[in-house]
C-alpha cells in the first residue's frame, strides 16, 4: 500500500529500457499497478549517449509514491528523477528501444486509425429511422418511408464506395427552393468572405441552384480537389465522438434527407439544407478545413469529458461562429447560415450583449441549445486565430501519446516510439527545407 503523504504534483522521471520486446509495456504496467496517473510520455534521442534513447514520463503523485514507483520500476527499467538526471545522474546503459511499444494499443482506448475504420464509428444518436413524436414528419407515413430509404443508404455505406446519387422528389426540391431563395438574399450581408468566395464554383461544379438539390457525390469530388475533405452519408445526428473522429480524417458526415415540407424554416436535426448551404462552402476553404481537422485529431483517444468540451467548441465555432471583417461582424457558422431567423438574430442589436470573443476555456462550458436561439455567440478575428487558440486548448488534453495524420496513407499515426518520431522529424525537415528555399 502506497502511503498517501505529501501533496500530489506532477513528477518527471527518465529511464532507458532493457533490450527486451515489450519492455515499455511492462514498465507502464508498474504505473498501472501503483495506480499512478501517467499524464505525459515521450521518447527522445539521448543528448549524452549517441544512438541511445531515453523515455521521459510525467506522473501525478506525491514524493513518497514517486520513491516507491522508482523502486518498483527497477525490475523492468533503470529510472531516475528528472532533477537527479539534470544533476548528471545517468540511467544505466541501454541499447536502442526497438519495438518496445508492441502492446501500446492495449493501453489506450480504441479509436479509428485508418480512414476505412470510420465504418465502425457510426453511432447515430437521433433520429435515424425512428422519428420522435415532436418531429414534424412523425405523422406522415410517406415521409417516414422516405427517411427509411435514406437511413438504409447511410447504414449500408462503406468506405471507398461511390456515394449513391439521390433522385429527389418534386416536393423535396420545392422545400429546398424555398429555403435556398430566402437564405440566398441574406448571404451577401451576413456571410463571411471565405463563405461567399466559394459560391461561384459550387454553382458551376455542384449544381447549386434554386431548382436543384446538389448531390453529395459531386460535392465529394469538389472538396477533394479543394481541401482533401471527403463526404460520408450519415443516417442522422452522430455521437460527438464519432463525428469528431471523422473530421480527424477530413471526412465530413453529411445527411442526405431533407426536412419535412410542412415547415421549411424549421428542422430539429441536421438535413441536406443545413449541410449543403451551411457547411460545404467553408469546407472548401483550406484554413477552415485545417481548423476542423485539428478539432477532430484532438478528440482521438480523449476522455468523454474532453470530447464533450471539444464538441462544444466545435458547436460555437463551426456551427454558430462569428468572425470579424474590417471591424464588422460576419457569420461563418453553418447552423446560422442555414437558419433564416437565427442568422438575422445573431447579428441584430438584440444579440449584441451575447457576443463574446472565442476562448476555448470559456466556450467549452457554454450550453449548446438545439431548439431555440443560443444564449451566447463567439467571434474570432480570423480562422488562424481560432486555430491557434484551439491548439493551445488541445495541448491541455493529456494523452500519453502524440497523434499525427498521415495524408499519404490516410491514417492516424500514434507517435509512440522513437522511430516514428524520428521519421516524422525527417519528413518535417523536408517541408521546412522547401519553406527555407522559398
Ligand atoms: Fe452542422
Amino acid at each position: 500500500m502506497v502511503p498517501k503523504t505529501g501533496d500530489t504534483k506532477t513528477n518527471t522521471m527518465i529511464f532507458s529500457l532493457k533490450n527486451q520486446p515489450g519492455g515499455l509495456a511492462r514498465a507502464l504496467k508498474v504505473f498501472q499497478a501503483k495506480r499512478v496517473n501517467v499524464v505525459h510520455i515521450e521518447s527522445r534521442p539521448s543528448m549524452r549517449r549517441n544512438s541511445q534513447y531515453e523515455i521521459m514520463v510525467d506522473v501525478q503523485c506525491n514524493d513518497n509514491q514517486m520513491a516507491e514507483l522508482i523502486a518498483s520500476l527497477q525490475s523492468e527499467v533503470a529510472a531516475v528523477k528528472l532533477a537527479e538526471f539534470d544533476m548528471g545522474v545517468d540511467p544505466p546503459m541501454s541499447p536502442a528501444i526497438g519495438g518496445s511499444f508492441d502492446n501500446f494499443d492495449e493501453m489506450v482506448c480504441w479509436f479509428p486509425r485508418r480512414i476505412s475504420e470510420l465504418d465502425q464509428s457510426q453511432r447515430v444518436l437521433l433520429y435515424g429511422a425512428d422519428l420522435d413524436a415532436d418531429h414534424p414528419g412523425f405523422k406522415d407515413p410517406v415521409y417516414r418511408k422516405r427517411r427509411k430509404y435514406f437511413t438504409d443508404v447511410a447504414m449500408a455505406y462503406r468506405y471507398g464506395e461511390p456515394i449513391p446519387r439521390v433522385e429527389y422528389t418534386a416536393e423535396e426540391i420545392k422545400t429546398w427552393g424555398v429555403i435556398f431563395s430566402e437564405l440566398h438574399k441574406l448571404y451577401p450581408v451576413y456571410a463571411c468572405k471565405e463563405y461567399l468566395e466559394n459560391w461561384p464554383q459550387l454553382v458551376k461544379y455542384c449544381g447549386y441552384r434554386v431548382d436543384n438539390i446538389p448531390q453529395q457525390a459531386d460535392l465529394n469530388n469538389f472538396l477533394k480537389r479543394k481541401t482533401g475533405f471527403t463526404i460520408r452519408p450519415v443516417a442522422g445526428y452522430l455521437s460527438p465522438r464519432d463525428f469528431l473522429a471523422g473530421l480527424a480524417f477530413r471526412v465530413f458526415h453529411c445527411t442526405q434527407y431533407i426536412r419535412h415540407s410542412s415547415d421549411p424554416f424549421y428542422t430539429p436535426e441536421p438535413d441536406c439544407c443545413h449541410e449543403l448551404l451551411g457547411h460545404m462552402p467553408l469546407l472548401a476553404n483550406p484554413s477552415f478545413a485545417q481548423f476542423s481537422q485539428e478539432i477532430g485529431l484532438a478528440s482521438l483517444g480523449a476522455t468523454d469529458e474532453e470530447v464533450g468540451k471539444l464538441a462544444t467548441c466545435y458547436f460555437f465555432t463551426v456551427e454558430f461562429g462569428l468572425c470579424k471583417e474590417n471591424d464588422t461582424l460576419k457569420v461563418y457558422g453553418a447552423g446560422l447560415l442555414s437558419s433564416i431567423a437565427e442568422l438575422r438574430h445573431a447579428l441584430s442589436d438584440e444579440a449584441k450583449p451575447k457576443i463574446k470573443p472565442f476562448d476555448p476555456e470559456v466556450t467549452a462550458h457554454e450550453e449548446c441549445i438545439i431548439t431555440s436561439f443560443q444564449n451566447a455567440y463567439y467571434y474570432s478575428e480570423s480562422f488562424e486565430e481560432s486555430k491557434e487558440k484551439m491548439r493551445k486548448f488541445a495541448a491541455t488534453i493529456k494523452r500519453p501519446f502524440g497523434i499525427r495524420y498521415n495524408p499519404y496513407t490516410q491514417s492516424v499515426e500514434v507517435l509512440s516510439s522513437a522511430e516514428k518520431i524520428v521519421g516524422l522529424m525527417s519528413e518535417l525537415r523536408g517541408d521546412l527545407c522547401i519553406v527555407h528555399n522559398v
